[in-house]
């Protein structure tokens, strides 16, 4: 039967074959339109169909590229589609997300739209690098076997010259971060421009290496135009930089797949400032689940997730969820998070970074609920302790010691004084 007008899309007979791609959607339809009809609308106007019968859809058309919505739950919203394979371009971000993340959120029989999940065909995944160091590579180069990474974010977040921003980085080190990073909006500023501050920061790095005995690394923040980013990134890589750190959401999918394919072996931070503008609302928009494997599938080495109990919104069970989606090899499906399906085949495993709104008092919930395969970072947490960037490092370290010794922060605290101003000021949760 022809799909005309949006129906005719729906075959619950239908079981997905190993070449199509299996997409969840949350679904609220529009005044006086049923679920069904709504359903039809995300269907059709995402691959083939159209407003209004159309003399040029032919059969072939129909019996190669129909989707077919295989699952409708009215009252979870939920529905799933099988869309062929052919409706997309094989290693193209921007074509399916125009496809199946383009049009159909602005529909007018429609008031709510949310893109939950994408189990992709395995021939899809193939076509992308995944990331080159991933979890294992990223412990290899920093040294750290088994507990989490610990990093801070410089702050003020704008505003520090180039001398100073540098001089924040060395404290941290010394103290006991194992990564520094700039933070989301800095990139080459009147007053702190990318050349210098790589410079400064890379020589106290060494230095704070030579001093620790421990591996210390930084990541700068290449977010520019495309060119500019690649510029930025070849130059930290000749500087002697292992890291480059990019804004995911704002440089965009184009830029990202081709920073992916361009850029010097480094390893790829992924920010996410911005993502809450897709994935805050639970009725409309993009699951962070669904960028999270996006950057999988490009190549991202390390990717913010949210804090569960840091300053951003996410629920403990979204971000567990984003946690086992980057890091595993097979990922088992889960409805009450609407997760599907997904084989990751050879793609490496992506390190969580769990950021934003942290102090140590928060540490051994966080490795209680995400594991030791993350890397948790504090800025105000650590620039904020009372004596300072230097004790605020330590004290975070000695947080992330005391957890994994399974010793109660206040009991550490005994004997780790900077750990003892921290919880003062800023408490610990048990
Ligand atoms: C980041 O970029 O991850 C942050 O700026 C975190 O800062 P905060 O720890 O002060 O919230
Ligand atoms: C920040 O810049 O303050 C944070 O890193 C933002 O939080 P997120 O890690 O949840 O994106
Ligand atoms: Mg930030």
């Amino acid at each position: 039967m022809k799909p005309s007008i949006y129906s005719n899309f729906i075959d619950r007979s239908y079981r997905p074959s190993r070449k199509d791609f299996v997409v969840e959607f949350s679904v609220r339809p529009g005044r006086g339109v049923s679920f069904e009809k709504a359903a039809g609308m995300v269907a059709g106007e995402s691959s083939i169909g159209t407003w209004t019968k159309i003399s040029t859809l032919n059969e072939r058309i129909v019996r190669t590229l129909k989707p077919s919505i295989f699952y409708l739950n009215k009252k979870s919203h939920t529905i799933k589609i099988a869309y062929p394979g052919d409706l997309f371009e094989p290693g193209n971000i921007p074509q399916m997300l125009s496809s199946i993340a383009g049009n159909v959120f602005g529909m007018k029989g429609i008031s709510g739209l949310r893109l939950e999940d994408i189990d992709f065909p395995n021939y899809f995944i193939k076509k992308f690098k995944g990331p080159r160091f991933g979890i294992k590579g990223v412990r290899k180069k920093l040294r750290v076997k088994k507990r989490p990474l610990l990093g801070t974010i410089v702050k003020p977040k704008l505003g520090l010259t180039a001398k100073e921003h540098a001089g924040v980085a060395f404290n941290a080190w010394i103290g006991g971060c194992d990564i520094v990073k700039d933070d989301e909006n800095l990139s080459s500023m009147k007053f702190n421009k990318f050349g210098k501050r790589l410079k400064e920061t890379l020589r106290l790095r060494d230095r704070a290496e030579k001093i620790t005995g421990e591996r210390k690394e930084y990541m700068p923040n290449v977010t520019a135009p495309f060119k500019e980013m690649l510029g930025r990134a070849k130059t930290a890589r000749s500087l002697g930089s292992a890291y480059a750190m990019v804004d995911i959401v704002t440089v965009g999918w184009s830029a990202l797949q081709q920073f992916r394919s361009d850029c010097p072996p480094l390893i790829l931070h992924a920010h996410r400032a911005g993502h809450a503008a897709f994935t805050r609302s639970k009725d409309h928009g993009i699951s962070m689940l669904v960028l999270a494997k996006l950057c999988r599938l490009i190549g991202m080495d390390q990717l913010h997730v949210g804090a569960i109990v840091g300053k951003m919104e996410g629920a403990k069970e979204e971000v567990q969820a984003i946690g086992e989606e980057i890091e595993d090899r097979v990922v088992q499906p889960d409805r009450k998070n609407h997760v599907l399906a997904e084989n990751w085949l050879k793609t490496e495993p992506m390190f969580a970074v769990c950021s934003g709104g942290l102090h140590p008092g928060k540490v051994p919930l966080l490795v209680r609920a995400m594991g030791n395969d993350i890397i948790i970072q504090m800025g105000g947490g650590i620039h904020g302790h009372p004596s300072g960037t230097l004790a605020g490092s330590r004290a975070a370290r000695y947080a992330v010691e005391a957890s994994l010794k399974g010793i109660p922060l206040k009991h550490f605290a005994k004997t780790h004084l900077e750990l003892d101003s921290a919880i003062k000021l800023w408490g610990a949760l048990k």
